[in-house]
Order: C-alpha cells, then structure tokens, then sequence
C-alpha cells in the first residue's frame, strides 16, 4: 500500500419502480409468502420491466445519483468500473457505455465479473489504482438486471433475485481512512453449483439451449448455502482477528443479501447484535452485484467517520471474500 489511502467519498442509487411482491409469486409459482419469508428474509424485490433497457441503464441511473449528490462533476473521474454478472452486450464494454452516457469524458472503464462477488473484488481493484497514485477519481457501479436470466417458473431461483445498482467513489485520503485490509478468495470447483450454462464460449446459443432453458441460473442451492455459510463467515471472522478488531471496534457488518440465514450465520459466527448488521433483503432481494453498494446507500446516514466496516460477500465461481474498510465521511 502507497502512502495515500483508498476512501469511499459518495455514494448513490438506483432501484427500478415495478415491486415483484411474495403475494404476486404466489400467483406464478407453487409457493408462499411464508416459506418465501422464513428461507430467504426476502418480502419483495424490484424488476426493470422495460424490455428496451438492460443493465446499463440501472447504472447509468446509480451513477447519475451520485454525482448529483456529491456534485462531482463527471469530467473529473479517471477510471469507470462497472461490477456486473449482466452486461447489455457480451463483447462490448457495458461500463464504457455509461461512462459516455453520464459524461465521464476523460475516464476509460471495463466490466469486472465475479458473481456476486463482484462488487467487492471491484473494491479492492478501485483502491489499488488510488493507493498506487495512478488516479484520483475512480467510480465503482456494481448493477444487475437478474430478471434477464432468470427463469420466471422455477421456484427455486425466481423467489430470491431482483434488479438494481449502487455506486461508490474512490478517492485518495490522508487521514488512513478508507480500505484498510482484505482476504479474497475463489474455487473453481464451484462453477458446477451456481452458473447460467449457455450463451458463454462453452455452449453457446442453439435451438437446444434455449429449449431446454440453459440461458437462466442454475443452482444446487443446498450446496451453495453450505459454502456460502462456512466461507462468508471464515473470511470476516478472519479479517476481524488480523487486525484485532474486538466485537465493540466492529461499527457494521456489510454482508452480501443472498439468504437472511447466511447473514445471520455470519454474523453469530463474528459475534455480531443485529443492530451492527446492514440488511434490506427484505426490500430487494438478492440483486448480485448490487446487495454492497445499495445497503451503503440505505444505511449512508447512520454511518459516521471513523466507523469500522467489514464487508462480506460470496458468489458463483466461486468467488468470497472480505474487506475491512473506515468510513471517510459524516452524515
Ligand atoms: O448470491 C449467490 C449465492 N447464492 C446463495 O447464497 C443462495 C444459497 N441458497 C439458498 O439461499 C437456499 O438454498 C434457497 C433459498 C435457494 C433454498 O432454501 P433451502 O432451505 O435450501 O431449501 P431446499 O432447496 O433444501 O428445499 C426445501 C424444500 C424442497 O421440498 P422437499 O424436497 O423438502 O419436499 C423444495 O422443493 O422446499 C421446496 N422449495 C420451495 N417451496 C416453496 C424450494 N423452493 C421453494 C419455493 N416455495 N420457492
């Protein structure tokens, strides 16, 4: 690390206006708001219902919040990193598509994919380009438009994804706040638990892969929910004790919203009250690279300079993770 450390400076947000509700599930798939309710935490979550429109907009929207809010002015960023499992196109660079779009003249951007993993791996590479010295206004948007691949008649991935996107600003402090550490890990062994079988360099698209809906996520959620458990709470309770954080230091637990149960679990195992625990599950279910940034943005008041965050997530690949980051700013 350089002498200038890595800070989140702003942040904002950006959820589509249509509610997928438990009770209007109920009337597509075999379930219930009840079961919804004690598996998942999920109540609802938000569905982009405009056909023309693909992730970028989400972002372009999170992005436009943003800078709005901190009147930074679009010409100053440096480098654009758009996180996403769900970009418009498969070559072209979504991400240069937004920073054209909300007038980030001067800045390159790529997407970084990771599952949902990938906000946080976007994190640690944000922050490296400013701890570097290499530049001084680095925007991360993490955005996803799952309901473009998922399969609204399975039960069992339809109850748990919605859409949205959240964005932060990294910028160098003098002050040691911002990123203070990070364990990130992946297992490729994973990849068989969690995936979207076609439409990549290994299968892709045919008659019979559309037929046979191989262009929605997959997954073996009994297998995922055992790692993402034992992992996402390895990897905070490991960031905690490196840096000798003791239960009264840690001010918020910042988890990826996949199941309320994963969280919970994470936190018991880090010995967390609920109070120092950011969830909004309940509102927007999990929406992949988005969960992080979205929770900063509801949570954004109550957060005070100096505050202690361990970040968690875990996702296809697999890819997890942590991050223990000081919050640079007052309300
Ligand atoms: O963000 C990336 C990482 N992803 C995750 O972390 C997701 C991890 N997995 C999970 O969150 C959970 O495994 C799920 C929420 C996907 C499923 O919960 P579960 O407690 O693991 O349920 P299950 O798959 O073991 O299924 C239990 C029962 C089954 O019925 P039987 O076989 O016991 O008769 C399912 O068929 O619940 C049934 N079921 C449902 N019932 C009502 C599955 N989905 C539903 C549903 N409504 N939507």
């Amino acid at each position: 690390m350089g002498e200038k450390t890595a800070a989140i400076t702003a942040v904002g947000a950006y959820v589509p206006d249509f509610v997928l509700t438990n009770k209007i599930l109920e009337g597509m798939v075999e379930t219930n708001d009840e079961w919804i309710t004690t598996r998942t935490g999920i109540k609802e979550r938000r569905i982009l219902k405009d056909d023309t429109k693909g992730t970028s907009y989400l972002a372009i929207e999170a992005a436009k919040d943003l800078l709005k809010k901190s009147q930074v002015d679009p010409a100053e960023i440096d480098l654009l990193i758009l996180a996403t499992a769900t970009p418009d196109l498969l070559v072209a660079s979504t991400g240069a598509y937004v920073a054209t779009e909300i007038g980030a003249v001067n800045a390159f951007s790529y997407d970084l994919q990771a599952a949902c993993s990938s906000f946080l791996y976007g994190m640690s590479t944000a922050a490296s380009y400013i701890e570097s010295g290499r530049y001084k206004k680095v925007l991360l948007i993490g955005a996803d438009k799952m309901s473009s691949i998922i399969d609204y008649t399975d039960r069992t991935t339809c109850i748990i994804f919605g859409d949205g996107a959240g964005a932060v600003l990294f910028e160098p402090n003098d002050e040691g706040l911002g990123l203070q550490d990070e364990y990130l890990r992946s297992d490729g062994t994973g990849r068989a638990f969690l995936n979207m079988e076609a439409g990549g360099s290994l299968l892709p698209a045919t008659e019979e892969t559309v037929k046979n809906k191989k262009h929605f996520v997959h997954q073996d959620g009994r297998t995922v929910f055992k790692f993402a458990v034992s992992n996402m709470a390895d990897v905070a309770e490991k960031i905690i004790e490196k840096n000798k954080l003791g239960h009264d230091d840690v001010t918020w637990l910042v988890p990826h919203q996949a199941n309320k149960r994963i969280i919970d679990a994470t936190a018991a195992r880090v010995g967390l009250q609920e109070e120092k625990v950011m969830v909004n599950i309940q509102k927007y279910g999990n929406t992949t690279s988005a969960t992080l940034p979205l929770l900063l943005n509801d949570y954004e008041k109550q957060l005070k300079k100096g505050d202690n965050l361990i970040f968690a997530a875990f996702g296809g690949g697999f890819t997890w993770g942590s991050i223990y980051l000081k919050w640079a700013y007052n309300p």
